[in-house]
């Protein structure tokens, strides 16, 4: 049976969205982008996201249009914030992951250690990914990822 696939994202600055796009080019999947009403933008939507990635805080999500509960995998790309995951994400981990089956992570960042956002994503999941990836900025920003690696196992 072929994989059905749910790509779950948050984004800032376009990166974990451009590899949103990547997966949904290459692979027949959903994409759910998680929005939000506050703003990020600018010094100040930095700083805030920041204190946020410090204090592992949560934020106030929009409703999700895809239930998890009904693909086999979910895909959570996250960009690092002060070595955690982005709040947006946390806040959709908590409010899904009763309904996530399979999952993988995916962390999108500029250069520093994510193992930190990687097992904070395990244990509110309760269970090892099928695959955890890390992409650079630099890597994303001049298209030299290469998705169709990690999702060999939907073949
Ligand atoms: C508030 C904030 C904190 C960040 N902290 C880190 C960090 O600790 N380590 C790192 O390598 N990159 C860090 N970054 C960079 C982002 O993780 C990286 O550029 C990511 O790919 C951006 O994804 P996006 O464009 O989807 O928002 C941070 C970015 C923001 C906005």
């Amino acid at each position: 049976m072929k994989d059905n696939i749910l790509v779950v994202y948050f984004t800032r600055t376009g990166r974990s969205e451009k590899v949103a796009l990547e997966l949904n080019k290459h692979y027949k999947c959903m994409v759910e982008k998680i929005n939000e009403k506050e703003k990020r933008k600018g010094i100040s939507g930095y700083i805030k996201s920041a204190w946020q990635g410090i204090k592992k805080s949560t934020c106030t999500i929009n409703k999700a249009k895809y239930n998890p509960q009904n693909y086999n995998i979910t895909i959570i790309i996250t960009p690092l914030w002060v070595g955690n995951i982005s709040s947006p994400v946390r806040t959709y981990l908590q409010k899904y992951s009763d309904k996530i089956n399979d999952y993988g992570i995916i962390v999108t960042h500029n250069s520093s250690s994510y193992k930190a956002a990687e097992d904070e994503i395990k244990a509110m999941l309760h269970k090892e990914p099928i695959f955890q990836v890390e992409y650079k900025k630099k890597d994303i920003d001049n298209n030299s990822i290469n998705v169709l690696d990690i999702l060999k196992f939907s073949h």
